[in-house]
């Protein structure tokens, strides 16, 4: 028996500890595992390679994916579903285990209940925005590298009494800067689903320096419009284009969320960009850990034939969800969590 794998979209930490985990389950039951490059485009062009013992060893620690990944949406290419259907038959695959966010996903979802691909799903982004799980892996890698970098701003902050904006990613939801932002305890935080107007923003700037606090730190998502009272709201993306699942390149609103800080506080503000520095490299241990699990438990779902099923945890048990499921709709940060990170604000 023969199963692919693949990773899709943006990458992340511990997507080699997920490729390791499931090739090593499957090769136990004597399965060839099948390397498939960079994402979907991989299955369209029919770029694939052997994943043997060898080839997962010592692949754990090491961020990014030894598979390459691309955006590439079949639905998207003329004729790019027949080409992924047609590469899987002529190279006698039995299985996918798709490695991806909701793009990758979502893909893996219609290829299932549309042409019942075999196929099983693994949550991978670091923005935490996929439903059905507690967490995805990477995201934990990410807040840890947020937060590290929220302390270090705090320290020359208070030397030259300064407002620090720093932009997180998080295109739809603001997991990271929430969690970063309470770990790291930033004195305000912005994230698209709960949009805290400019104005108000800088009244909790200033209630904290009226209070002897000569210095402040805010955390922005990348997704947050900027609001004003008077209802207006301001995305700022890099460029107006889309991507084939039609998402358009955010990054900026830090820049422009600080020029409006320093204008209307007086604060002199500075700002940093975080980028894709959050996605780089080594996965802390708790991605590691989850990654590994996940595997498993997406080569069990393989062996087992639970096509159109997703590894997911629940709780402190990792579990197996529909596709169709964790890919309906994107899992914002709900109110609880913002109040947590509110209660520091100003
Ligand atoms: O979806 C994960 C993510 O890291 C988002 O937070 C971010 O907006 C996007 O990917 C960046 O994508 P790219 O690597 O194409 O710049």
């Amino acid at each position: 028996m023969r199963a692919g794998i693949l990773t899709g979209g943006g990458d992340c930490p511990g997507l080699n500890a997920v490729i390791r985990a499931v090739a090593r389950r499957l090769h136990t039951h004597d399965w060839d595992v099948i390397g498939v490059r960079e994402g979907w485009r991989g299955l369209v062009e029919g770029k694939l390679e052997d994943l043997g013992p060898r080839e997962v060893s010592g692949i754990l620690p090491r961020g990014g994916t030894i598979l390459g990944t691309s955006r590439t949406n079949p639905y998207k290419l003329d004729g790019g579903v027949e080409s992924v259907l047609r590469t899987f038959e002529e190279n006698d695959l039995d299985a996918l285990v798709a490695i991806g966010g909701e793009d990758t996903l979502g893909v893996a979802t219609r290829l299932h209940e549309e042409r019942d691909f075999r196929v099983v799903g693994v949550p991978k982004t670091i923005d935490n925005d996929l439903s059905g799980t507690d967490y995805t892996f990477g995201f934990d890698t990410a807040v840890w590298v947020c937060t590290e970098a929220i302390d270090r701003l705090h320290t020359t902050a208070e030397s030259h009494n300064r407002v620090m904006v720093v932009e997180v990613m998080g295109r739809h939801t603001g997991w990271i800067a929430v969690m970063s932002g309470i770990a790291g305890g930033a004195d305000v935080i912005l994230i698209p689903e709960h949009p805290v107007s400019v104005e108000d923003a800088c009244k909790e700037i200033t209630r904290r320096h009226a209070r002897g606090k000569d210095f402040s730190i805010v955390v922005v998502s990348e997704g947050y419009a900027l609001t004003y009272e008077s209802g207006e709201r301001r995305e700022v993306t890099q460029e107006a284009a889309t991507d084939a699942f039609g998402h358009v390149r955010f990054g900026g609103v830090g820049d422009a969320l600080a020029h409006e800080i320093e204008e209307r506080t007086g604060y002199e503000t500075r700002v940093t960009v975080l980028g894709h520095v959050q996605r780089g490299g080594s996965p802390t241990p708790r991605d590691r850990v989850l990654a590994t699990r996940y595997g498993l438990k997406a080569a069990d779902l393989v062996l087992a034939s639970s096509w159109g099923r997703m590894a997911a945890l629940q709780g402190d048990s990792i579990v197996d969800v529909s596709l169709r499921e964790a890919t309906a709709e994107l899992k914002t940060v709900p109110p609880a969590w913002y109040e947590v990170a509110k209660a520091f604000f100003g």
